[in-house]
């Protein structure tokens, strides 16, 4: 089975706009996504079009704020300190990476953890860790939600996930735990990779290496999540961490790259920025 990650998108954002509907009436207005770009990276342009066509879609106001790359972070923190004041604004986002010269730390704890639809923020990570509510990272947020809608069991299974970052890796590696998942976190590192990621029922892979996992390093019927968004050397297409064609016919569930977990990261995105629209009037 294939996990159309764009047609669960397609059905969360067709609700969620039915909903960010009734919101002028309830409360005045509909949500607002504040989303800073700094520099020209063709990847983070298109990622933030991607936001805005989705907000557009669920009926969330977007604006996206483009700085050069030559911004100084004492610019970039100020810029930030004003959207965290203005009431009018209920999430914002710093599109990642940002330039060598600036803080990704320094800036992601300057954004008001209240508008912090990324949860990135380290009061955010911490709740996660301590199993406390928070806003979830957006990736790990959508790979749970990719599952569960599979009726993929989670509970008691081996889980193998590829990758550490802050982002993707060890967020994804707490939510598989919080749902009784057995978990191994692999990395560049690790020993006799193969053998490790063999053991997995549940394979997440977020390294971001073009075909990095061949059929051999998959066992028969696992479910593999592949979080990678890369250009294929050979072919200059999109493709993944995962190499689709080979593993596919072992796999008893896979996420195809593109339209996967991409589009569902997106959709998360606009999850948790209702969600922060919305505790604002609790
Ligand atoms: N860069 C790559 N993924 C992400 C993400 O989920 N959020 C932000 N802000 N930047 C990113």
């Amino acid at each position: 089975m294939i996990i159309s990650g764009k047609e669960l998108s397609a059905k969360m954002k067709a609700a969620m706009a039915e909903e960010v509907a009734t919101f002028p009436a309830k409360y005045g207005r509909v949500p607002h996504l504040a989303v800073i770009l700094v520099g020209d990276n063709p990847a983070s342009v298109s990622y933030v079009t991607g936001k805005a066509k989705a907000s557009a879609e669920v009926g969330i106001h977007n604006s996206t704020i483009r700085r050069e790359a030559t911004i100084t972070e004492e610019e970039l923190l100020a810029l930030i300190a004003e959207l965290n004041a203005d009431e009018g604004v209920d999430g914002i986002l710093v599109q990642l990476p940002l330039p060598k010269h600036i803080s990704e730390e320094k800036v992601i704890a300057a954004i008001d953890v209240r508008k912090d639809v990324d949860g990135f923020h380290p009061s955010n990570v911490a709740a996660l860790w301590q199993k406390q509510p928070c806003t979830l990272p957006c990736t790990p947020k959508g790979i749970i939600r990719m599952l569960q809608t599979a009726g993929v069991e989670i509970a008691g299974k081996e889980a193998v996930v590829i990758g550490r970052s802050n982002i993707v890796g060890l967020p994804v590696s707490k939510l598989l735990l919080d749902q009784n998942a057995t978990v191994t976190i692999a990395h560049s590192r690790t020993k006799n990779l193969a053998e490790v990621t063999r053991r997995a029922e549940i394979l997440v892979v977020a390294i971001g290496r073009p075909k990095f996992v061949t059929a051999d390093m998959v066992s028969e019927g696992a479910v593999v999540i592949d979080v990678g968004v890369n250009r294929d050397p050979e072919t200059g297409k999109l493709c993944g961490d995962v190499d689709f064609a080979a593993i596919e016919p072992k796999a008893s569930v896979i996420t195809p790259v593109p339209g996967g977990v991409g589009p569902m990261t997106i959709t998360c995105l606009m999850e948790n920025t209702i969600e922060c629209f919305k505790a604002k009037f609790e």
